[in-house]
């Protein structure tokens, strides 16, 4: 088409979708139905995203989806919106399987799998009553995420109404949004956009406050899931996601049924090898299994799925030189040697910088500034040295020397005979970790506070206005500060205090692990939150009153190390420590995980699996008596309440006897966790 043709066909699409604006909006009366008007406008969309310099007048994009929002209000899912594990190699695929067949015993002969592209973008959460969409929201934590339904209104992709003879009467659809990599090199060309990938685009075009920008943005959307479905659920995911795709929800044309493990290694091998001609960005394939009611039956763990895995794609390689040998603190004080690179592009992605891990690491290796190295990019792990390439005849630089002390607090470098690692003993007084655990506590796995990060924190621990956790609730008070420094305005600074204010509802797992005390990862906070009964039980602890108590409460719990607990404990013991403690819990609506626990006869109860049972393996049990409220805890003593007796059960059952501990058989276990 020549440059006029396209302006006449831009005019003629404007005109007719303008008629049909005024026929649907102002006369109530319109002539075409919904899928006729969204070919217009895709229409016009793409010819406006293939010509970026055409200079339109009365854009009728930017009027679609404007009307008023109530974007960004908080939603608790329905159900919750669950991430996955990551298996890197057939190694994990077979603990994977493993794990199911564990879990499922004899039932895991029958299972099948399907299998999809891991999509780059921002998971959604789409609920439909009686075939109409009324709410879309983020993930955001999981349980609680952020409405934006005004702005997803506004992907054409997605459909705002669906037959309701065929769909159910309440249904959560869950899938991706995301840019196409050609749309998103013509978005970046714009110079107001320079996003640093698509992923980054999508999520900047779904989070404005004015959905006629989102309507004027490429997004699109596929299907990877679904909460709850009220009634006419499918058996199985395949079925399910058909069923969707008839409604005219977009599904990935990649969904494919298997059979076993070594079929989803065949079909990763070929897809692996087509991934470049895939339209938008993927990075890996998840695998799921297909059986609904065993999905239900498998549950999940944390908050990942029992019943899918994401397999990340394998790495790829570059070869660069070491510009130069940086020393970094982190949070817990560990001394990370960090090579700063001449910027190379691997798979897509500008490395200019990689951890060299520890000085170990780089004595077993001999690298030095200067030298010409190989870098390896796995998925989203970060970027490290393979080997120095040795280049004949040239002269390399003396051995990097491993410091004393610390270069930003000038505290001592210790080094623990069982580590490797070395570490800054300047713990509350070295910056660096002061910073790192402010980074950390509102970071992506922690508070995850949208418009928070890394770049803000600096700045904002520069102006003194963020020194310790508790000052990010007060940002609320320092508008007229904030506002006066580079780079922030009054949209930036609403939209801030508005994401932390969404993220203030956490529970308490999920606080315990951003306060960054070492040893106590997500899991092992989790495990420590799950010793308190309610948010005052933690006060009162955190107030010395009843730390004695949950101490004891907490050498019981299954899976939980006497390192996490010391650590957690000696964290407390600094009195600073539990003031800020009481500070955040002041500010912040803390609950008590209840993902995975609903009240039962088991609420509160500790119980201990000895034995082997028959109708399910030792670990289904363990999590349906953990998703019904007890705590499993591994050995016997007097304040264990319930013991399950299987087959075989030893000793623990001798001193059970002699404990006076109720004791049941699995018949006894079967009638007490029926739901
Ligand atoms: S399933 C029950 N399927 O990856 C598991 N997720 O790391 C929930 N994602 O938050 C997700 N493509 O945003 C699933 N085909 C796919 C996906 C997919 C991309 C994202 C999703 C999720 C994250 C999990």
């Amino acid at each position: 088409m020549s440059a006029k043709d396209i302006i006449l066909k831009v005019k003629d699409l404007i005109n007719e979708i303008n008629i049909h604006n005024d026929l649907y909006y102002n006369k109530d009366d319109p002539k075409i139905n919904d899928a006729e008007y969204d070919k217009l406008v895709k229409k016009l969309r793409n010819i406006l995203l293939d010509n970026p310099s055409l200079d339109i007048k009365e854009n009728p994009l930017l009027l679609i989806g404007g009307k008023a929002s109530e974007n960004f209000s908080k939603f608790q899912h329905p159900s919750p919106m669950l991430s996955l594990d990551n298996a890197m190699d057939k190694e994990d695929l077979l603990n994977f399987e493993k794990r199911l067949k564990n879990f499922l015993g004899q039932t895991y002969s029958s299972v099948n799998f399907c299998i999809e592209p891991k999509i780059d973008g921002l998971s959604v959460n789409l609920i439909y009553h009686d075939g109409n969409l009324v709410k879309a929201a983020t993930r955001g934590n999981g349980k609680i995420g952020e409405v934006i339904t005004s702005n997803v209104n506004t992907i054409l992709d997605i459909p705002k109404k669906i037959d309701l003879s065929s769909c159910p009467n309440e249904i959560e659809i869950r899938g991706e949004i995301f840019i196409n990599k050609k749309d998103f090199q013509i978005l970046n060309s714009k110079s107001e956009n320079q996003f640093s990938n698509s992923r980054n685009a999508a999520a900047g075009s779904l989070r404005q406050l004015d959905s006629s920008i989102t309507a004027q943005r490429p997004l699109k959307f596929i299907a990877h899931g679904f909460g709850s479905i009220n009634n006419k659920k499918k058996e199985t995911y395949f079925d399910q996601m058909n069923e969707f795709k008839k409604w005219g929800i977009p599904i990935s044309p990649m969904l494919t049924k298997v059979n076993s493990i070594d079929e989803l290694m065949e079909v990763y091998n070929k897809i692996t090898k087509e991934r470049s001609k895939i339209e938008y960005d993927i990075d890996g394939l998840v695998y799921k299994v297909n059986n609904i009611a065993l999905q239900e039956r498998l549950g999940y763990v944390g908050k990942s799925p029992r019943w899918a895995i994401a397999h990340k794609f394998e790495s790829e390689s570059a070869h660069t030189t070491i510009n130069q040998i940086d020393i970094q603190i982190g949070r817990t004080g560990a001394v990370t040697p960090v090579a700063r690179l001449v910027p190379v592009n691997i798979g897509g992605v500008i490395v200019s910088n990689t951890t060299l891990h520890n000085f170990d690491e780089i004595e077993k290796k001999d690298i030095r500034v200067g030298d010409k190295v190989l870098i390896e990019r796995a998925g989203d792990v970060i970027p490290h040295v393979i080997e120095v390439i040795k280049v004949s005849g040239i002269k390399r630089k003396k051995p990097f020397v491993t410091p004393i002390k610390c270069p930003i607090c000038n505290s001592k470098i210790i080094s623990d005979p069982d580590e490797v690692v070395i570490r800054c003993s300047g713990t509350y007084k070295c910056e660096a970790q002061i910073i790192g655990r402010l980074k950390h506590f509102v970071s992506r796995g922690a508070l995850d506070i949208e418009g928070l990060g890394d770049k803000q924190i600096n700045l904002f621990y520069n102006q003194k206005i963020i020194l310790q956790y508790s000052d990010i609730y007060d940002l609320k008070n320092k508008k007229k500060l904030i506002t006066s420094l580079e780079g922030w305005g009054e949209l930036s600074y609403n939209n801030l205090i508005i994401a932390i204010d969404v993220k203030k509802n956490i529970s308490l797992g999920k606080l315990i692990y951003s306060l960054g005390i070492r040893f106590v990862g997500e899991k092992n906070a989790n495990a420590i939150s799950s010793a308190y009964s309610s948010i005052s039980e933690f006060e009162n602890s955190i107030q010395s009153k009843t730390l004695d108590k949950i101490k004891r409460y907490m050498i019981d719990i299954d899976g939980l190390g006497p390192k996490a607990i010391d650590s957690f404990f000696d964290y407390l013991g600094l009195e600073n420590n539990r003031k800020e403690i009481l500070r955040l819990v002041n500010h912040c609506d803390l609950f008590i995980d209840e993902n995975i626990t609903y009240d039962s006869k088991l609420t509160g109860k500790k119980i201990l699996f000895t034995g082997s049972l028959e109708s399910m393996s030792r670990a289904e049990a363990k999590s349906k008596a953990e998703r019904l409220g007890a705590k499993v805890v591994s050995s016997i003593s007097s304040s264990t309440d319930i013991l399950v007796s299987g087959d075989k059960s030893g000793s623990k059952l001798k001193k059970a006897k002699e404990l006076g501990v109720e004791i049941i058989n699995e018949d006894g276990w079967l009638s007490i966790s029926k739901n």
